[in-house]
């Protein structure tokens, strides 16, 4: 089974993903967070700089596109195959509201007429502009019901997608609630695309019952559950049986703690910001610390890097839970 990083704004930049990579196997390609190219301007700056390649050495990185205009999705493909990558994401599935009123996202799945258009377009265009470029989506199962799937699903099979990622929740689910196993269960018997599952996947046991319920997955994607844990693909690759002892563990997770702490501090002025992306990390990473409310708010209160990293070691020092 492949496995691969979910996508996540604000989170899985390329300084995470390669720290990630260096500290931690397991991982088959991590996705960008979404690039949205403007209007026939291209890429920001922001965004460039993730996808450039020079920041993006040995990692294996797929770049992901949100956008509902053809014109930019193909300039945005042709760019990213100019850097040299081989497949492009697009993105069918955030549900925030700034994003699903502009139509794109989840938002493109409420006008499957217009998304027919759209994907008819991007696949015939970038055949002929970049013929080696693949083209995988990733969806949710419908805007406001699951009952917009099977259509959808029939769309998605016409096209020549490397790769269908599902997750199967609608827009107004959010990330809430469980996810839509029957929807998923018929992508699984009709999908005529590799077909990956991702959504809730937070333990190997997770991994190990959706990959018996589907043994055809081309891969399964982890996003929250692979923060939390950053060690849980290697554990899925490897078997769960072969696993670190908590102490190596715990020291594996300072290295690539200490490295995502540094990456920041080079490339963002000033403590403040450096402290708000680390302190978004534990809300994730912090589930391996119950004992430990007392020193993670510290972690949160922290305004200084020499008060946060003295949290941290205490942290650290307390007895975790590392599954
Ligand atoms: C903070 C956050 C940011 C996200 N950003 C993106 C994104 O940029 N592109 C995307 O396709 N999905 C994004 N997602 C959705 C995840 O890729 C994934 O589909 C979702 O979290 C469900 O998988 P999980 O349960 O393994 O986390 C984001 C999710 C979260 C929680």
């Amino acid at each position: 089974m492949k496995y691969y990083f979910a996508p996540m704004e604000g989170i899985t930049g390329y300084i995470f993903r390669n720290a990630h990579h260096a500290c931690f196997s397991g991982v088959d390609r991590y996705y960008t967070p979404f690039l949205a190219p403007g209007s026939g301007k291209g890429f920001a700056a922001r965004e460039l700089r993730d996808i450039l390649p020079e920041n993006n050495r040995g990692t294996p990185v797929t770049p992901q596109v949100l956008t509902c205009r053809e014109a930019d999705f193909i300039q945005a493909s042709d760019i990213l195959a100019g850097y040299g990558y081989e497949e492009v994401n697009l993105n069918l599935g955030c549900p925030s509201g700034t994003v699903t009123a502009k139509g794109k996202g989840a938002g493109f799945l409420a006008d499957p007429d217009r998304l027919d258009r759209f994907l008819d377009n991007i696949f015939s265009e970038l055949s002929r502009l970049c013929p080696k470029l693949r083209i995988s989506i990733k969806t949710r199962i419908g805007y406001g019901s699951e009952e917009e799937f099977p259509a959808l699903l029939e769309m998605f099979n016409r096209y020549p997608a490397s790769e269908l990622i599902v997750h199967p929740r609608v827009r107004e689910d959010y990330y809430k609630g469980k996810p839509r196993m029957e929807a998923f269960r018929l992508a699984a018997g009709k999908s005529r695309r590799p077909l990956c599952y991702n959504g809730d996947i937070r333990s190997v046991t997770d991994a190990e019952n959706v990959e018996t319920e589907f043994p055809g997955l081309s891969a399964i994607m982890i996003g929250r559950g692979a923060v939390a844990v950053p060690w849980l693909m290697e554990q899925l690759k490897d078997g769960s049986g072969k696993e670190n002892t908590k102490e190596e563990l715990l020291s594996r997770f300072a290295v690539f703690h200490d490295r995502l702490l540094s990456g920041y501090q080079e490339v963002m002025p000033g403590d403040r910001n450096v402290l708000f992306k680390m302190k978004e990390l534990w809300d994730h990473f912090g589930s391996h610390f119950p004992g430990a409310a007392k020193e993670l708010k510290r972690i949160r209160k922290a305004q200084r890097i020499a008060e946060y990293q003295e949290a941290v070691r205490s942290v650290l020092q307390s007895t975790p839970s590392l599954r």
